[in-house]
C-alpha cells in the first residue's frame, strides 16, 4: 500500500471563499479540530497577507504539534522572511512558496519572460531553503503552463532545494485523464522527480476536482491539497472528505493509505460549516444530512433486508452518530468538560466554569443541548467577548400584523464604555433591529446578505444567523446565535461591525512589495 499525504488548506485556500472571514480563535479551533483529524501538514494561512493572517498563523504554529504547519508565500523575500517569523516555533515548519508558470499569467500578470520566472523561482527557492528544513514549491496555473517548460523549471527548482513540488489545478479546467497524465509526464521527464514528494491541488470550477485529485493519485501523486466541505475560491477546492473517504473504501483499487480518522470527519465538517456560516448541502457526498438517508420503497426494503444493498459505507465510519452522547439539566460539570475537550476546546479551568454557567442557564430554557449547541455558545461566547466594538445589552422588538414594527436597543461601546440607547420602525421586525443598531453606531451599515438556519433539530433549536455588511468601506461577515431569532439578528449584526473594527484597530493590513493585501487574498 502507499501512503498519501493530506495536505489540508481549508485555513488557506478554504478561508478565501467569498463571504468567509474567520477570527483568530475560530482558526484555531478549526486547526486543533484537524490535528484531531489526523492531516499531515495543514496550511495555517498567509503570513504576509495581513497582520491578523501572520498573528493567528503564528498562533497555530507554535500550538500544533501533530502535524506539521505550513503558510503560503509569493516567491519574494519578503514574504519568506515574513513566513519564517511566523512558522519558526513550529513542530516540523515548512514554508509553501509559489509563483504562476502559465502564458497566460507570465503575459498579463506578471509580465515576465519564462527565463525570468525560472531564475525567481530557483533563486527563491534556495532563500527559502536557507531558512526551511521543509520547501514545498507550487506552479501556479500549472494545468495551462506549457509542458515542456513545466518539466523545466520543475527540474530546476528540485535542483535548488523543493522538497515538494505541487501541480494545481488553479482554474479548475482539466479533465481527470488530462491531470493524470501532467503527473505521469512529470514523473517519466523530470530528474530527481522520485526524490521529492509530488503534490495535487485542484479547484471545482467543472466539478472535477475530487476526480481530476484521484486521478494524479493514480498518477503518482503522494499528497493531495483539500479542503474540508470543499470550500475556496469561487466553486472552491477539492473535498478532503470526498477524496479520504474514496481512497479508504476503493483500497482495492488505488492502494492506498491515510493517517487520517476517518470518524473525525462529521465533526471537523460540522465545525468549519458553523464558523464559515457555509451550509453544507443536504446531498454533499459523506456529509450532507441526505448523504445516509433512503427515501424510496425499494431502496428502504432492500436496506432493511441488508444495509449494504444501498449503502456502501456506514455512517458510523466517519462519526455521524446517531446515539451522540445529549447533555441536559443533570449532566454535571465533569460530563460537560469532557464534552468541551471532545468538541475541540482547550480552556483554563475558570473558562471551563464560565462555560458552564451559561451552559446550565440554557438548561433551563432547552432540554436537550447537543453538540451543535455547545459549539454555538462557546463561539458565540469567545467571538463577543472580544473588545472589539459594541456588546447588545437589550433588545425589545414590538410586532403585530398590523403595526408598524418598532425597536428599541441599548448598545454598550466597548472602548468608551458609553451606552446608547436608540429606537426606530422598519417594514418588517429585522429591518426595524437593524435600523434601531444603525442609529446606535451612528454610521451607514449596509447589509449585503442575511441567512438564519436552526441549529439542530426541534421547536426550541437555537437560531444561527450570518449576515454580511459593508461597514466604513469593508466587507465583513457576522454571525449570531440566540434561542430567539431576533437577537441572533441583532447579535450577528454587531458581530460583523465588530470584526471590521478589530481588523481596523489591528492595522492589519501589512504594505507588500508587489501588491496589497486585499489582492494577495485572491490568489489560488
Ligand atoms: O490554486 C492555486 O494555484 C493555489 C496556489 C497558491 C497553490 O492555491
Ligand atoms: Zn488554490
Amino acid at each position: 500500500m502507499r501512503k498519501i499525504n493530506f495536505f489540508d488548506t481549508t485555513l488557506r485556500d478554504g478561508e478565501q471563499s467569498p463571504g468567509v472571514n474567520l477570527n483568530s480563535e475560530e482558526k484555531l479551533a478549526i486547526a486543533r479540530q484537524l490535528e484531531r483529524l489526523g492531516v499531515d501538514v495543514m496550511e495555517a494561512g498567509f503570513p504576509a497577507s495581513s497582520q491578523a493572517d501572520f498573528q493567528s498563523v503564528q498562533e497555530i504554529a507554535r500550538e500544533i504539534r501533530g502535524c506539521s504547519v505550513t503558510g503560503l508565500a509569493r516567491s519574494v523575500k519578503s514574504d519568506i522572511d515574513t513566513a519564517w517569523e511566523a512558522l519558526k516555533d513550529g513542530a516540523s515548519p515548512r514554508i509553501h512558496i509559489f509563483i504562476a508558470t502559465s502564458d497566460i499569467h507570465l503575459k498579463y500578470k506578471l509580465k515576465k519572460t519564462r527565463e525570468q520566472v525560472i531564475e525567481q523561482a530557483v533563486e527563491m527557492v534556495k532563500y527559502a531553503k536557507s531558512k526551511f528544513p521543509i520547501v514545498q514549491w507550487s506552479a501556479e496555473d500549472a494545468c495551462r503552463t506549457d509542458l515542456g517548460y513545466l518539466a523545466k523549471i520543475v527540474g530546476k527548482v528540485i535542483e535548488a532545494g523543493a522538497d515538494v513540488i505541487n501541480l494545481p489545478d488553479t482554474v479548475g479546467y482539466l479533465a481527470p485523464a488530462e491531470y493524470g497524465n501532467i503527473f505521469k509526464y512529470i514523473k517519466e521527464n523530470v530528474p530527481g522527480i522520485d526524490n521529492v514528494t509530488l503534490s495535487a491541488h485542484c479547484h471545482d470550477d467543472l466539478g472535477m476536482a475530487v476526480a481530476n485529485s484521484l486521478a494524479a493519485i493514480e498518477n503518482g501523486a503522494d499528497q493531495i491539497e483539500s479542503v474540508i466541505n470543499g470550500i475556496g475560491e469561487r466553486a472552491g477546492n477539492a473535498s478532503l472528505e470526498e477524496i479520504a473517504v474514496a481512497l479508504y473504501i476503493r483500497k482495492d483499487f488505488y492502494q492506498a493509505e491515510t493517517r487520517l480518522k476517518l470518524d473525525e470527519i462529521k465533526r471537523t465538517s460540522d465545525l468549519v460549516s458553523n464558523l464559515t456560516g457555509m451550509a453544507v448541502p443536504r446531498n454533499k457526498a459523506v456529509v450532507g444530512d441526505n448523504a445516509f438517508a433512503h427515501e424510496s420503497g425499494i431502496h428502504q426494503d432492500g436496506y432493511l433486508k441488508e444495509k449494504t444493498t444501498y449503502e456502501i459505507f456506514s455512517p458510523e465510519l466517519v462519526g455521524v452518530k446517531t446515539d451522540a452522547l445529549v447533555l441536559g439539566k443533570h449532566s454535571g460539570r465533569h460530563a460537560f468538560k469532557d464534552k468541551l475537550k471532545q468538541l475541540g476546546f482547550q480552556f483554563e479551568e475558570e473558562e471551563v466554569n464560565h462555560f458552564f454557567r451559561i451552559f446550565k442557564e440554557f438548561t433551563a430554557k432547552k432540554k436537550e443541548i447537543t453538540d451543535e449547541d455547545i459549539i454555538a455558545i462557546v463561539l458565540e461566547e469567545k467571538v463577543s467577548s472580544r473588545k472589539a466594538g459594541y456588546d447588545l445589552e437589550g433588545l425589545q422588538v414590538n410586532y403585530g400584523t398590523s403595526q408598524v414594527p418598532t425597536a428599541t436597543a441599548t448598545l454598550r461601546n466597548q472602548f468608551t464604555d458609553e451606552v446608547i440607547h436608540e429606537a426606530a420602525t422598519g417594514t418588517g421586525s429585522i429591518e426595524a433591529v437593524y435600523n434601531t443598531l444603525e442609529r446606535c453606531i451612528g454610521e451607514e451599515v449596509q447589509l449585503l446578505d442575511y441567512r438564519i438556519q436552526s441549529n439542530g433539530k426541534g421547536r426550541d433549536a437555537f437560531a444561527q444567523v450570518y449576515v454580511q455588511v459593508l461597514f466604513e468601506g469593508k466587507e465583513g461577515s457576522g454571525r449570531g446565535v440566540a434561542q430567539d431569532v431576533l437577537e441572533a439578528s441583532a447579535k450577528a449584526y454587531i458581530n460583523a461591525v465588530n470584526r471590521i473594527l478589530l481588523l481596523k484597530d489591528s492595522n492589519q493590513y501589512f504594505s507588500t512589495t508587489e501588491t496589497s493585501a486585499v489582492e494577495t487574498k485572491t490568489v489560488g
